[in-house]
């Protein structure tokens, strides 16, 4: 996603004045918070005023794609203004944690309200990110050409039966990297990428475009199953478009290894930069995205879950849905598996 302009002038309006603001460290200014953020939800507004109400501390805010980011911030270095970033899957806080940018936090909110498998790397200083929602990354089937039985676990995916039927976005992707390393933590390097080969094997089509793309190539039958995160999903279902209403009376979805480990679950999530410089207002905003009240926002704004246990979100469509198993594979083991992943699909041609 490109660089949102309004939101970038208003951010070096801010640089401006945190320049200022170190050049004479004694000048009291209005407490403020920069924030880089790969969220791009509006409701994700209307959390951040609510912040500002509450607290006083006011949010500059960079919004752009996680690569993006995370190249800014590389560009910044240690003049970087980012006090918080927020990114969207474990893939990328873990890429974000290899390259130092976090101080670890240690909060009793945090560790309070968020559990332990939804938390980057703790050597026992705290841990270096968090988690604010979560999502699944399940299997849609198109339900005149496949039966839900058929595709009941992800190893089905490379079920010979499945021949010519299968679509997924590129296995480089972080989705896809965070995915099918969980799935070697399960399976094991050797076994993971014989599942992988198998998937390949069955290709309907090079892989190409994104989770939204697979949902609408499985309705028009030029797929019969593929694997899709759970928001875009919800976001089709809960569509008025006609287009999208006809695309969900012909798929079907299924909570895949109920059976065994559970469904993948991911996350987004974020943490304090290194070099904050406002480093307490940062960890604030961590402690208020916990809240109940900034995590039924977080969520609901893309049709995602809470981390925290007790908030509590009405989404009609998500309700729907009912329990699943999840997958409790620690999320910065997730991250981290995106190594042997990334391997996987290099040997395999999951490109
Ligand atoms: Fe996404």
């Amino acid at each position: 996603m490109p660089l949102r302009l309004p939101a970038r002038r208003r951010l070096l309006a801010a640089l401006a004045v945190a320049g200022a603001a170190h050049a004479a460290p004694t000048v009291a200014a209005d407490p403020v918070l920069n924030l880089y953020s790969a969220r791009h939800y509006q409701t994700d507004e209307a959390l951040y005023s609510d912040f500002t109400k509450r607290t006083g501390i006011r949010i500059n805010r960079i919004e752009a794609g996680d690569e993006a980011l995370l190249e800014r911030l590389r560009t910044e270095g240690r003049n970087s203004p980012a006090d918080v970033l927020l990114l969207v899957d474990a893939a990328r806080l873990w890429r974000a944690q290899v390259d130092g940018m976090f101080k670890p936090v240690r909060s009793k909110v945090l560790d309070s309200r968020i559990p332990g498998h939804l938390r980057g790397k703790d050597d026992g200083g705290g841990a270096e990110w968090f988690a604010v929602s979560t999502r699944a990354r399940v299997i849609v089937y198109n339900k005149a050409t496949v039966k839900p039985e058929q595709v009941a676990t992800y190893e089905s995916l490379a079920d010979p039966a499945l021949k010519g039927k299968v679509c997924t976005r590129s296995g480089t992707h972080p989705y896809m990297l965070s995915l099918i390393g969980a799935i070697s933590e399960h399976l094991g390097e050797a076994k993971a990428e014989q599942w992988a080969r198998g998937v390949v094997a069955n290709f309907a089509r090079s892989p190409r475009g994104g989770d939204t793309d697979q949902i609408k190539a499985v309705a028009t039958g030029e797929c019969a199953v593929a694997l899709t995160n759970t928001y875009y999903l919800v976001r089709m279902m809960r569509s008025d478009a006609a287009a999208d209403k006809d695309a969900v009376s012909k798929i079907g979805m299924v909570w895949p290894n109920q059976q065994s480990w559970g469904t993948h679950v991911n996350v987004s999530g974020g943490g304090v930069l290194r070099n904050a410089p406002n480093r307490e207002a940062a960890v604030r905003f961590l402690e208020y995205l916990a809240s109940d009240s900034a995590q039924a926002y977080l969520a609901e704004g893309n049709n995602e879950w809470p981390v925290v246990p007790s908030a509590v979100m009405k989404n009609p469509v998500l309700d729907s849905f009912g329990k699943f198993k999840a997958d409790t594979l620690p999320i910065a083991q997730v991250g981290r598996a995106q190594i042997t992943a990334a391997k996987i699909i290099d040997r395999v041609g999951w490109r």
